[in-house]
């Protein structure tokens, strides 16, 4: 044995004693993923997670010369942009990242969904798979504002302005958001805590319970490959073989990403004005879309209620169909289970149709 060898073999009894190594690959050994027609859909939340990695990475690098005061935060932005080496690059891939990321969870939701993985005994990991969600689209709305531009300042103004219309908290919780009556320094510096502090340490703590319960269950069947007799159904083994795999998916990803923030670098508009006028048709993000165009064509008055309030209880109370799904749909009957998908497909489509009709009117 050289003397290379007999220390790379000491330094692998060492960590193996302290860390007990063998035990975490017994396990991922352990796991198998099944192959069939829908298998494609497995790669979702990897790729979620390896975008999640660039999302901190990114946001560290950002943090570096961010100020977030009113008077600072623009300039800083111009400034990555402009003069700090590869600071556009970054805060493009931040940007971007934050958008792919966002696209990939419902991608990953509405698979899951569709493919009834929600059912025992992963009703946790899909609840936490929810509040992950939430928590994601909440990294979208406070991280909008920090670049303190007319567009960013006035969408967060019609968002919260949305959430204050929420049934019994709304008021409460705009008015804690905003630290008084109108977004100025008190806003940013607690989106600012919010987006670095809060919403990471949440983020994290649910992303390990999610990750671990994905371990102890292993990857779910769809009906389909379920029913097949033993002999007609295939598995792979999690590692190496599709671990692999998820890392050239990585790759791809990673690759279709930085493509896109170098051939279209995110922009920045002018400085946010709080007493001038709101640029004309100014619109939240994509992800927040679909429920300002139904709020939209909610009449102001609905009998005795107000109209934003009514359309807003009812898209929660539609929305909260996703967290009931596991408790109704348990795969026991047949009728059930048909109408938790075509509330999925309804779902679905009208998310898609309001967020097209939204972007385009
Ligand atoms: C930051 C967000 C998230 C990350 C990083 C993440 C990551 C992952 C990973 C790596 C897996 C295993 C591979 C796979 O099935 O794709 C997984 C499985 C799962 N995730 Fe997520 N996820 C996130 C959000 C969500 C959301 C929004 C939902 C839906 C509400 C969800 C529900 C599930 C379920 C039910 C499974 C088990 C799937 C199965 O066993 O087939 N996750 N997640």
């Amino acid at each position: 044995m050289t003397s290379e060898s007999s220390r790379i073999t000491g330094l692998r009894a060492w960590l193996e004693t302290r860390l007990r190594l063998s035990e975490g690959l017994k396990l991922a050994e352990k796991k198998e993923v099944p192959i069939h027609k829908h298998s494609v859909w497995y790669y979702m939340g990897g790729i979620a997670l390896m975008l999640l990695l660039v999302q901190f990475a990114s946001g560290i690098l950002l943090m570096v010369y961010y100020i977030p005061g009113i008077e600072s935060a623009h300039a800083c932005i111009l400034k990555i942009n402009s003069q700090v080496d590869f600071g556009w690059f970054f805060r493009s891939l931040h940007s971007w990242g934050a958008n792919f990321l966002i696209l990939v969870l419902f991608a990953h939701l509405f698979s899951c969904y569709f493919m009834k993985a929600y059912r025992k005994p992963r009703e946790i990991t899909w609840i936490s798979g929810l509040l992950l969600l939430g928590i994601s689209m909440a990294f979208g709305f406070t991280g909008y504002l920090l670049p303190w531009d007319d567009v960013s300042f006035f969408a967060t103004k019609i968002g919260l302005d949305i959430a204050s219309k929420m049934p019994v908290i709304g008021e409460h919780l705009a008015s804690l958001l905003r630290g008084g009556d109108a977004i100025g320094q008190a806003t940013l510096s607690r989106f600012f805590m919010i987006h670095v502090a809060a919403l990471p340490v949440l983020l994290l703590a649910l992303l390990g319970g999610h990750l671990l319960l994905v371990q102890v269950h292993g990857m779910s069947e769809p009906e389909s490959f379920k029913k097949l007799e033993t002999e007609k159904k295939s598995y792979e083994k999690f590692f190496p073989n599709f671990l692999l795999k998820d890392v050239l998916v990585w790759l791809l990803a990673l690759n279709a990403l930085a493509a896109l923030v170098t051939l279209s670098p995110w922009g920045i508009g002018p400085e946010a004005d709080p007493f001038g006028p709101a640029p004309l048709g100014i619109k939240p993000e994509w992800y927040f879309l679909a429920e300002f165009q139904f709020l939209k064509l909610v009449p102001a008055k609905l009998g005795p209620l107000e109209g934003e309030l009514a359309g807003i209880a009812f898209m929660l109370l539609f929305a909260l169909g996703l967290v009931a799904a596991p408790f109704y749909d348990k795969g026991d009957s047949k009728l059930k289970s048909r109408i938790a998908t075509i509330y999925g497909v309804l779902l679905l489509l009208g998310m898609i149709i309001f967020t097209v009709w939204g972007a385009f009117s």
